[in-house]
C-alpha cells in the first residue's frame, strides 16, 4: 500500500505552478471529441481521472495526440461521429468522467457501460439517470450506483430540469445530453455550481444562457473546435496555500492558478480564517477561465463559522478546511455540507476519524462538524484512499507535534501528480513511502 511520510517542517518559499484543472481538463477532452476540428489542450492534466475520459474518447475512435505531458491535440469527430466501444469504459475513482459522460452517452446511437474503481463504485448515480431518464434516455443502475448501461439510440428532448442537490456533475450531464436533444433544455441550480460547462460549450460556439440559477441551452446541432488553455487547479493549490500560510517563514506564489468565481469559495473561507495572501488577476481574452497569482504567507489562523452558502463553491476543498481549523486558534463550524459524504470518501466521517487520531476534538454532525483548533499531534491517519484527504492530513503535519503516516495514497495521482515532488520543492517534509517500512 503507497503511504505519505510527512514531517513537521518551517520555512515554505518559491513561485510554482499546479498541474491543470481538473474540472477543465475533463470537458475539453468532452468537448474536443465532439467538436468538428482539432482542439488543441495546453496545461492539460495528466492526472488518472482525466487519462480516464482520454481513454474512453480513444476507445470510441478519436485520434489523440499527446505532445508530452500536458498538450494533447483531438481530432474531433464531430457531434454524432464517436463509435461504439469494444467493452466497458473504465472512469477508476472519477465521478466527474462518469456522471458527464453519462450524459454525453445518452445521445449516442450505440449502447455503452460505464464501471469504476471500488469508491465509485458506492457514489450515488440515479442522481444523473433520472434526468436523463426524463430526457427520454435509457439508463440502467445497479441498485443506484455503478455499473451503468447506457442504452442509447433513444431520441432525447429537452427538459426544464429543478437539481434536488447543488451539483455541477449534474448540472453538466443534462447540459451535454441537451446538445443532443430536441428543444430546449434548461437546469436550475439550487446554488450557483461551477461553470465551467457553460463556458467551454460557449466558446466552442454552442450559447448557453445563464440567468441567475437557470441555465438554458437550445442546441445548436455543432460545436467548433476550440483552443483551450486549462490554469492550475484551485483545488490543487489549495493544500499549497494553506502550507504557506502554516509555516513559520516564508512567502509561496502560485501562478497562472484558476480563478473562475464559482471556485474561489475558498479563498473566502480561508480569508475568514485570517489568512494572509493576495491574488493578482492576470488579462485573459473574453469569455476565457479567470486566472492569476496567489501569494501567501504565514498566518495565525482563527476558527470561523463557514456561511453554508460558500460550500458549494468550495465543495473539494472541505479536507483542507478541517486542517485550517484543527490548526486555528478556536471552533471552527461547518454546516450545510451534507454532500462531503458523497465523494471519493465520507470525507466528513474521514477527516473526523483522521484528526480525532491526531489529537483533536472533533464533533460530527449530519452536514458538517464542529472542530475545536489544538495541538496536532503525530501518528497515523488513513485517507480510505482519498487522494484529497491524503494532501490535506500531509499538509497538516508541517505544524505537526511529531510525524504523520498517510495510509492508502495511490489515488493522489488521480489529481495531483507529483505532488510530493512539488511539496518537497517548496519546503515541505513529505516523501512516499510503503505500509511495510516501518523504520521510516
Ligand atoms: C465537479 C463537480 C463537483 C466536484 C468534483 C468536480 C465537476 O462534484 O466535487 O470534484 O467537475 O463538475 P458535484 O457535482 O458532485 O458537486
Amino acid at each position: 500500500m503507497k503511504c505519505l511520510l510527512a514531517r513537521p517542517s518551517g520555512r515554505i518559499d518559491g513561485s510554482i505552478r499546479v498541474p491543470g484543472d481538473k474540472s477543465i481538463s475533463h470537458r475539453a477532452i468532452m468537448l474536443g471529441a465532439i467538436a468538428s476540428g482539432t482542439t488543441r489542450i495546453s496545461g492539460f492534466l495528466p492526472g488518472e481521472d482525466c487519462l480516464a475520459t482520454l481513454a474512453a474518447m480513444q476507445a470510441m475512435g478519436v485520434q489523440v495526440e499527446r505532445g508530452g505531458q500536458t498538450d494533447v491535440t483531438l481530432a474531433g469527430v464531430g457531434l454524432r461521429g464517436l463509435r461504439p466501444p469494444a467493452g466497458p469504459l473504465d472512469m477508476g475513482n472519477s465521478g466527474t468522467a462518469m456522471r458527464l459522460l453519462t450524459g454525453l452517452l445518452a445521445g449516442q446511437s450505440f449502447e455503452t457501460t460505464l464501471v469504476g474503481d471500488a469508491s465509485l463504485s458506492k457514489r450515488p448515480m440515479e442522481r444523473v439517470a433520472q434526468p436523463l431518464r426524463e430526457m427520454g434516455a435509457g439508463i440502467e443502475t445497479q441498485s443506484g450506483r455503478p455499473p451503468l448501461r447506457i442504452r442509447g439510440g433513444s431520441a432525447l428532448h429537452g427538459i426544464d430540469y429543478a437539481l434536488p442537490v447543488a451539483s455541477a456533475q449534474v448540472k453538466s450531464a443534462v447540459l451535454l445530453a441537451g446538445l443532443y436533444a430536441s428543444g430546449t433544455t434548461t437546469v436550475r441550480e439550487p446554488a450557483v455550481t461551477r461553470d465551467h460547462t457553460e463556458r467551454m460549450l460557449a466558446a466552442f460556439g454552442q450559447a448557453v444562457r445563464r440567468d441567475g440559477p437557470v441555465v438554458t441551452l437550445e442546441p445548436a446541432g455543432r460545436l467548433q473546435a476550440a483552443p483551450v488553455d486549462v490554469p492550475g487547479d484551485l483545488s490543487s493549490a489549495t493544500f499549497l496555500i494553506l502550507a504557506a500560510a502554516l509555516a513559520r517563514d516564508g512567502a509561496l506564489a502560485i501562478e497562472h492558478v484558476g480563478l473562475n468565481p464559482t471556485r474561489t469559495g475558498i479563498l473566502e473561507i480561508f480569508r475568514l480564517m485570517g489568512m494572509d495572501f493576495t491574488v493578482e488577476a492576470q488579462d485573459v481574452p473574453p469569455g476565457a477561465e479567470p486566472v492569476g497569482r496567489i501569494t501567501v504567507r504565514p498566518s495565525q489562523l482563527r476558527g470561523a463559522v463557514i456561511p453554508p452558502s460558500l460550500v458549494p463553491l468550495a465543495i473539494d476543498e472541505f479536507p483542507a478546511v478541517f486542517v485550517a481549523a484543527a490548526l486555528a486558534d478556536g471552533e471552527t463550524v461547518i454546516s450545510g455540507a451534507e454532500e462531503l459524504r458523497h465523494k471519493e470518501s465520507d470525507r466528513i466521517a474521514v477527516m473526523a476519524t483522521g484528526l480525532r487520531a491526531l489529537g483533536i476534538a472533533v464533533t460530527e454532525t449530519a452536514d458538517g462538524a464542529r472542530i475545536q483548533g489544538g495541538p496536532l499531534g503525530g501518528g497515523e491517519v488513513d485517507s480510505a484512499g482519498d487522494h484529497r484527504i491524503a494532501m490535506s492530513f500531509a499538509v497538516g503535519a508541517s505544524r505537526a507535534r511529531g510525524r504523520v503516516r498517510i495510509l492508502d495514497t495511490a489515488n493522489v495521482a488521480t489529481s495531483f501528480p507529483g505532488f510530493a515532488a512539488l511539496a518537497q520543492r517548496v519546503g515541505l517534509q513529505i516523501e512516499e513511502t510503503g505500509s511495510s517500512d516501518p523504520h521510516r
